[in-house]
């Protein structure tokens, strides 16, 4: 099973330096290729280990104009609510750099949960269609260029937590829940499909509540862990493209490589 690779940093300092180096990479490789860069963001610590990209060299090297932001997963809240993803963004990294408020697709806020990821499905359809999102070479589904997730200490990746139905979407593009385990219980939800089409996928992880997760992610259950199932992030697994493990080393303390 191809686990992706490990980056293991001393710190949180040089993990974000990398992270940053990474996301320039991948923003000039795509732009150079077809003009564009679709990347999804998750929330949670992610955003503010993504700062690095507002300073020198990337506040200037960066096409940001290029850019086209979606949500790997949102919570079902106003957008000027305190546990708003877009928020969160948008008041971090998205205010210091100049990416074009009509390429940040964030979700109707005033829409139910089931309704805001119908909508969100239909707009990915369309950016799609007018190929700002590339599409799979393997199935019908978009390709992003980047997608970016945070992981929780259960093993959930964007909102897509263990044992929930979420996880066994084969079809849709965009789940949608109304009792996740984590507050607010409204969300929607990139599906493993479409994180699993993406060109890029990276997991960024820190501190040492992560650490059993990452082992049991990146590794696997093996017999000591009492037959565990292994986490959603176990399931990231890109049919064609490129996963990069971004942890500390709290995080990477629990791995059997390490
Ligand atoms: C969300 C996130 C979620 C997050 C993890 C890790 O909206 O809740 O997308 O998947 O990335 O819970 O969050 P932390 O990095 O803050 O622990």
């Amino acid at each position: 099973k191809e686990k992706g690779e490990v980056r293991i940093f001393e710190d949180t300092d040089e993990l974000a330096t990398d992270l940053a180096d990474y996301v320039a990479d991948l923003s000039e490789l795509a732009v150079k290729e077809k003009g564009t860069f679709a990347i999804a963001l998750s929330g949670g610590s992610l955003i503010g280990l993504m700062s690095k990209l507002c300073e020198a060299p990337y506040d200037k090297t960066v096409d940001w104009g290029k850019w086209h932001v979606f949500w790997a997963d949102e919570r079902v809240v106003a957008k000027t609510h305190p546990e708003s993803n877009y928020r969160l963004a948008k008041e971090g990294l998205l205010s210091k750099v100049p990416v074009v408020p009509g390429h940040l697709h964030s979700i109707n806020d005033s829409l139910s949960a089931e309704e805001a990821a119908d909508d969100y499905k239909f707009a990915v359809r369309q950016l799609v269609r007018t190929r700002i999102v590339s599409v799979s070479d393997t199935s019908d589904c978009p390709k992003f260029d980047l997608v970016l997730l945070g992981l929780g200490s259960d093993g959930h990746v964007a909102s897509l937590f263990p044992n929930h139905p979420a996880l066994d979407e084969k079809d849709e593009w965009v789940s949608y829940l109304t009792d996740s385990p984590e507050p607010p219980p409204e969300r929607i939800t990139f599906t493993l499909p479409v994180i699993n089409a993406a060109a890029n996928v990276a997991v960024v992880a820190t501190g040492a509540g992560k650490a059993k997760a990452v082992h049991l992610a990146v590794d696997g259950p093996s017999q000591t862990d009492n037959f565990q199932q292994p986490p959603p992030a176990r399931m990231i697994q890109p049919a064609l493209g490129r996963l990069v493990w971004f942890l500390d080393t709290s995080a990477a303390s629990k791995l059997d490589s390490y």
